[in-house]
């Protein structure tokens, strides 16, 4: 069966906190997922199961990625690029060309999936990140007219 690539909903969202926890170093807490925006945030599903999740913000013709991650027994199998790709095409027919995103410096496993997209380095944020602390590393893409 081949998982579901769907909108968010707010009954999603123990599951996509639990998963953050267990992708990231330093996860949202709870409460930060409060106000998510539903209408901008993806879930791939897999026979009820969570397999990662994708959050943007937006703001006229731009997308900022703000969370986006698989599940850790369901990385390299291209369900990050799925979800990617599926979320910004969705966005670039609603009229977000310009895409945004902060990734730390160390990580390369997403630094080179967006790479892989086109993304392209804007610059650095110096000590971003706490816990542990880290630069960020500014990514962009601009897509008008185009597809992903
Ligand atoms: C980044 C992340 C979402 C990628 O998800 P994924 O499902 O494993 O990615 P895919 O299988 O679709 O891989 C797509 C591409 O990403 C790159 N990539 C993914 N994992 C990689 C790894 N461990 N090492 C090197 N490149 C990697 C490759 O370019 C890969 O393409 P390829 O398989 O053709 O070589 C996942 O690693 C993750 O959840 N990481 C923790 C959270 C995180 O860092 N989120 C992004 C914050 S900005």
């Amino acid at each position: 069966m081949e998982p579901e690539f769907r909108l968010a909903i707010p009954q999603d969202l123990p599951a996509i906190h639990e998963l953050e926890t267990r992708v990231f170093p330093d996860p949202w807490p709870l409460e930060a997922f409060g106000d998510l925006p539903f209408g901008t945030a993806w879930v791939l599903e897999k026979e009820g199961k969570l397999l990662g999740y994708i959050i943007y913000l937006v703001a006229l013709d731009e997308a900022v990625i703000i969370n986006f991650g698989v599940d850790p027994k369901y990385q390299r199998q291209g369900y990050g690029r799925l979800l990617l790709k599926e979320s910004m095409q969705s966005l670039i027919q609603r009229g977000h060309w310009y895409f945004y995103l902060d990734v730390r410096e160390s990580n390369l496993p997403a630094i080179r999936l967006y790479q892989s997209l086109g993304f392209q380095s804007l610059g650095t944020r110096k000590n971003y990140y706490q816990e542990p602390p880290e630069n960020a590393l500014v990514m962009g893409l601009y897509l008008i007219n185009k597809e992903v």
